[in-house]
């Protein structure tokens, strides 16, 4: 087992107060937080070896250089990518996906289908939307039952010939729910559909074999799993971002420029215009260096051990239900109180040092099948315990008690 007073320390943050109280973070889905060695690895970068990269001949931009290139290779080996050249530096899963939409606008026809999930984050919803506006497509969607799970059969009718994409993302950010990719993936090829995962609420939970999956193309954050934020990848197979056109043209991702012709630079830099995010970029490095340390093994062992816990606590509550109740699931509790507002409920539990996300999670098709305006959702890394969530559920009663 994990001694996770030990983990805690290593992060500052989780020893502050919040309004007076010992704050208690149960808002990981939107952002995680850092451990000292990623808060230092940035301080080290700009005050050792700042300098562009991919460019000078002097020592200083070689450092840089290397240590970025050292972070691909590094990302690569912990995806399980066949190729360093698939791995793509991004400022976050939202530009991942809208790279591959931008580049499927020169492939796809009117009368191609698009199909994506009822489960989606708007990031992985509206590029493809404006993607068929473009191109004639038609958006299908996955629909989800009660429970918060992909219907399969549904989603097995959908496809076709016509599909030429499919997009799911691994886990729900506002359900938890974890979808069945490697079933999804396989059905979708079989028609010869590409496939898009939007992995950003998976890779803090678990470590993603992109070969194993046979995905496409596969699109995170950093700072989801203990990176900076303004990072994140996109993988993508070989030959798929060899047929996709350059997203944005600039430094970088040239071969040759003239005022006739420009032609572009090998992967993985046609895909990387501009100066990128040269610090969050090898820092995402020492994240994932970070998590494989304490490993995904032990992280999901503490996670599933919080999610059991305070699924069970919050159920003592009467009148409060639970929005994502299949069995696949991740460390995410979204639930509502009957009659209450979940901003009230989140409001007041701030006041006792306790951030929780309340809202429509960015995923308003969720919450339109639910019929309810947002949910309270406690999302929990390896690093919270189950003191946190008994502070959490007595924190609810009290709202609850001053609501009703
Ligand atoms: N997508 C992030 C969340 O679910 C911001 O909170």
């Amino acid at each position: 087992m994990l001694d996770i007073q030990k983990i805690r320390a290593n992060f500052p943050i989780l020893s502050e107060k919040v309004n007076g109280k010992p704050l208690v973070y149960f808002d990981n889905g939107a952002t995680s937080q850092k451990p000292q060695i990623v808060i230092d690895a940035i301080a080290t970068y700009y005050q050792e070896i700042n300098a562009n990269i991919h460019r000078g001949v002097h020592t200083l931009s070689q450092l840089a250089t290397d240590a970025y290139e050292i972070s691909r290779v590094k990302i690569q080996h912990h995806i399980n990518a066949k190729f360093s050249h698939e791995v793509l530096f991004t400022s976050g899963t939202t530009f991942g996906i809208n790279l591959v939409t931008n580049g499927f606008a020169s492939i796809l026809k009117p009368g191609d289908e698009v199909v994506v999930s009822s489960l989606e984050h708007h990031s992985n919803i509206v590029p493809w939307q404006m993607l068929c506006e473009r191109t004639g497509a038609t958006l299908k969607v996955i629909p989800m039952n009660e429970e918060g799970e992909l219907i399969i059969e549904a989603f097995d009718a959908l496809l076709s010939e016509k599909t030429k994409v499919v997009t799911v993302n691994h886990i729900s950010n506002a359900l938890g729910i974890i979808n069945p990719i490697k079933y999804i993936i396989e059905k979708a090829h079989a028609v010869g559909a590409a496939v898009l995962i939007d992995g950003a609420q998976a890779v803090p939970h678990l470590k993603p074999d992109v070969q194993d999956l046979d995905c496409d193309f596969y699109a995170f954050s950093g700072h989801k799993m203990c990176g900076p934020t303004g990072t994140g990848i996109l993988y993508g197979k070989e030959e798929w971002l060899n047929k996709l056109p350059p997203y944005q043209g600039g430094g970088e991702m040239i071969k040759e420029v003239t005022f006739e012709k420009t032609t572009y630079a090998d992967l993985p830099h046609k895909f990387e215009a501009g100066t990128p995010n040269i610090a969050g970029g090898i820092v995402l490095g020492t994240a994932v260096d970070y998590l494989n340390n304490i490993g995904f093994e032990n992280i999901q062992k503490q996670e599933e051990a919080l999610l059991a816990h305070a699924t069970k606590r919050l159920l003592e509550i009467e009148g409060l239900r639970i929005y994502g109740t299949g069995k696949n699931k991740a460390s995410v509790v979204s639930f509502n109180i009957d009659g209450i507002h979940p901003y009230d409920i989140g409001s007041i539990i701030d006041k006792l040092g306790i951030a929780v996300r309340t809202g429509h999670h960015c995923a308003q098709p969720i919450m339109n099948f639910f019929c309810i305006p947002g949910t309270i959702r406690a999302s929990f890394s390896f690093y919270n315990t189950i003191e946190e969530i008994d502070a959490m559920v007595e924190a609810v009663k009290k709202a609850k008690t001053m609501l009703s």
